[in-house]
Parts: C-alpha cells; sequence; structure tokens
C-alpha cells in the first residue's frame, strides 16, 4: 500500500545506525514507557474501540444524512483537521450533496461566523460540538452561538435531537451542559491525543456525516497498525519515514515541505503539519512542517525551492491511482497548441509533472526528496496514512528525544489571551 522512496535524498546504507534506536523506541512506544506513553492508545485502536459507540455514531450519521441540509462542526487543532482533511479529501468539492459540512471553532474570526450563521438560515442545521477539554476558547466561542442558534431556531426539544458533544467521558463543561440539555455524546478517549484521534468519534462522526465509508477507514487504519507494529526498521516502512526524518534534520534541513498533487489534499497537509509540528517542535529541537500543493505552488513557491536558501527538504505524496481522471481531448484547429496531449490522461500529465520538478529539485537543485507512494487516496487509503504518519511521527520525536503527545508551548498564548480578555 505505502513505500518510501529514499534514493533522492541520501544511500540507503544511512538507515544501518539507527536500527537498533528504533527496536529500543518501537518497544518504549508499545509497551507505554516512552515520554507520554500514557497516549498511545491509537496503536491498539483498531481492536480495542467501543463497539458499541462506534453503531451510534453511524446511526447518528445516517439520520444527519437523512434530514440535515448543514452540518456544522466546531472543533480547532485535533478536534477539527482530521475530520476536515477526510472529508475535503474523499467528498467532492463542488458538489450539492448534502448535508454540507461546515468547519466552524477554529477561529475568533467574526466576519467568517457571521458569514455561517447568514449562510445555514432558513436551512436544516445540525451541529457537532467537539472539544475534550470542553473549554477550548475558540470552540467554546462559536459552540454558544451556534448553540444558541439551534434552539432559538427550533425550540429546546428539537434542538437537542440535532446537537451531538463530542467530549470527554465524564467530565468538563460540555459535558456537563449535554447531560443538562440531552444531547447525544460521544467520547474523546483519555489514551487518544488530539492530534491521534481522527479515527475516533472526534473525526468518525462528521466524516460518515459527510457520506464517507466509515467501515473502509476502519478498515485501512486496522491493516496498517498490525503492519507497523513492527521494530525492524527496514521491514516498516512507516519508521523508513522517521528515519529519514532524523538523517536530513541530522544534515542541517530544519524545513520540510509536504508536497501533494492533489488540490483536495491541501487540508491533509494542513493536518500533517499539526501532527509533526505539535509532536516535535519542542525543546528548541525539531523540524519546521511546511506543506504545498503542485503543481499549483510551483509558480509560487517553485522558485524559492529551486534557488533559494537550501534549509528544506521536500516529502511529496505520490498517488498512484486517481480517484477519477480524464482523457485529454482532440482539437480540430488546435489553435491552444495542445494537440500534443491528445489522448493522453490528465492524471498521466500530472506524473509528468512531477518526475519533472524531482529532476529540477533534487538532482539539479540539490534538495533532498522523499517519495511516499500510495497505492490510491480513497477511505481505505486515509485510515492508511493516518496511522502511517502516527507511527511516524511518534517514532521520529522519540529518536529526537522529545515527547510526542504533550502540547506544552501551547498553553503560553491562551494564559496571555486569557488575561486578556478578563477570564478568572
Ligand atoms: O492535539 C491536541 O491535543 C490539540 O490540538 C487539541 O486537539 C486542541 O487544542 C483542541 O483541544 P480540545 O479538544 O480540548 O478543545
Amino acid at each position: 500500500m505505502i513505500r518510501v522512496i529514499n534514493k533522492y535524498a541520501f544511500a540507503d546504507s544511512e538507515y544501518e545506525k539507527y536500527t537498533e534506536e528504533v527496536r529500543k523506541q518501537h518497544k518504549a512506544l508499545y509497551d507505554k514507557t516512552c515520554p507520554g506513553g500514557e497516549f498511545t492508545g491509537w496503536t491498539t485502536w483498531y481492536k480495542d474501540y467501543d463497539k458499541e459507540e462506534y453503531e451510534r455514531i453511524k446511526d447518528a450519521a445516517r439520520r444527519i444524512r437523512k434530514d440535515g441540509d448543514v452540518l456544522v462542526v466546531c472543533g480547532i487543532g485535533g478536534s477539527y483537521l482530521g475530520a476536515r482533511s477526510a472529508v475535503e479529501a474523499l467528498t467532492d468539492v463542488y458538489s450539492d450533496a448534502k448535508p454540507e459540512i461546515i468547519f466552524a471553532g477554529n477561529t475568533l474570526s467574526s466576519n467568517y461566523l457571521t458569514n455561517i450563521l447568514r449562510h445555514v438560515k432558513g436551512k436544516s442545521v445540525y451541529l457537532n460540538i467537539i472539544s475534550k477539554s470542553g473549554s477550548t476558547t475558540e470552540t467554546a466561542v462559536s459552540s454558544r452561538i451556534f448553540e444558541q442558534y439551534m434552539v432559538e431556531t427550533y425550540g429546546q426539544e428539537e434542538a437537542s435531537k440535532r446537537i451531538f458533544c463530542t467530549t470527554d467521558k465524564s467530565k468538563g463543561p460540555l459535558k456537563e451542559m449535554s447531560d443538562l440539555k440531552g444531547y447525544e455524546t460521544f467520547v474523546v478517549p483519555d489514551h487518544v491525543g488530539g492530534r491521534y484521534s481522527v479515527m475516533t468519534a472526534v473525526g468518525l462522526l462528521p466524516i460518515a456525516a459527510a457520506g464517507v465509508d466509515i467501515d473502509m477507514m476502519m478498515a485501512g487504519s486496522r491493516d496498517a497498525s498490525i503492519e507497523f507494529n513492527n521494530e525492524n526498521l527496514m521491514l516498516n516502512e512507516a519508521y523508513k519515514y522517521a528515519v529519514a526524518r532524523r538523517i536530513l534534520n541530522a544534515k542541517g534541513y530544519d524545513v520540510e515541505m509536504f508536497v501533494t498533487y492533489e488540490p483536495q489534499l491541501i487540508q491533509f497537509g494542513e493536518w500533517w503539519k499539526q501532527l509533526a509540528g505539535e509532536s516535535e517542535g519542542k525543546d528548541n529541537k525539531g523540524i519546521f512542517p511546511a506543506s504545498a500543493v503542485f503543481t499549483t505552488d510551483l509558480h509560487s513557491m517553485g522558485q524559492y525551492i529551486q534557488d533559494g536558501k537550501k534549509i528544506l527538504f521536500e516529502t511529496v505524496l505520490n498517488i498512484i491511482q486517481p480517484q477519477q481522471d480524464i482523457i485529454f481531448p482532440y482539437d480540430e484547429r488546435n489553435l491552444d497548441k495542445m494537440n500534443y496531449l491528445t489522448g493522453k490522461s490528465v492524471d498521466w500529465a500530472n506524473h509528468m509533472a512531477m518526475q519533472g520538478t524531482l529532476q529540477a529539485h533534487a538532482q539539479q537543485a540539490g534538495v533532498p526528496n522523499i517519495i511516499v507512494e500510495l497505492m490510491e487516496f480513497n477511505a481505505y487509503g486515509f485510515g492508511y496514512m493516518a496511522q502511517f504518519f502516527f507511527h511516524a511521527i511518534s517514532m521520529s520525536c522519540l529518536l529526537l528525544g522529545v515527547n510526542p503527545f504533550d502540547q506544552p508551548g501551547v498553553e503560553v498564548y491562551k494564559k496571555n489571551m486569557f488575561k486578556l480578555l478578563g477570564k478568572e
């Protein structure tokens, strides 16, 4: 399903010296003795997940899909990015399919929230509030605005059927409010950290409501979980990618640009950036994660990558099978001089652009390129990729000597903001 190709970045022999350390860190990850070991529930989630809750998620999604024009999802960070990346990657971009999934709770922009309120007026709205703590400011601000909108619009009884809260199993303001008002709740598990939670109710409810086959996603996640539970570096593609990051970082490459050739994967790049950046950027260490979509960004960032300072390496996601393809048409008059592509597929052209870019960046400019080759980016592939990156990024952190599962730095802005907002 996945293959990591390092030949445009370094020699195979460079993996060798990491073999024993990977073995050691794999053991620490799986026996939960690594830093943050209490948050490694994602490694066995494929068999430990709550089967009864899973059926309730599917049932809630069915109700939303049957009757909803819009599902507003309030969440931020790990309580948002996974769902958004899956919905955008796996559903039609310009479709009238219902329900439309709208993400709020990830901003304090009054302009954005006002636009959503205006857009949903008169439509059949459902609401999913997602917050482990139940007290994250951005999410709490939008949740109150949309919850009040729902109660004013439908009355409390009907609103209670339309509001779903995904939060801690027993505590926190969101859990208390749900119990009081009769909102159906789903659980953010204690042992799965936010940015590792897309395969829990956090991601599954909005993703299922968007019409994505979550059984297939879970199957991909299960197969990858089994595959990557392997201490042998050379037999574990996720760990090869983790080590590739460490090899390149040790050579002075401090920035990693995650590249896809699919505009519908922009949000997947955002999800990856959070996973990599929030997991690894601590103790004054870590690779700075950036992302780009080619060929679009070759016309903006391409210049810097080719000729700018040599601070970055690229990780290119190469999807072998497109979800859909188009054959380039013939034109009698050929005014645009494009007939040389007649009969070729657009995806083939995209792959030729990838090859040309690889030559330009890796061979001509000397920018190391890691290729992550994936068969197909469907629901199964998404579940598989999530586990691939969970294993890779957590291993990359452990090899660097940082805790992959905390985010102490994020608290600093919050403290300052709370003071300015007058929070007690
Ligand atoms: O990865 C993380 O743990 C964070 O990004 C959190 O998911 C994010 O801060 C949202 O927190 P909460 O779910 O408590 O609202």
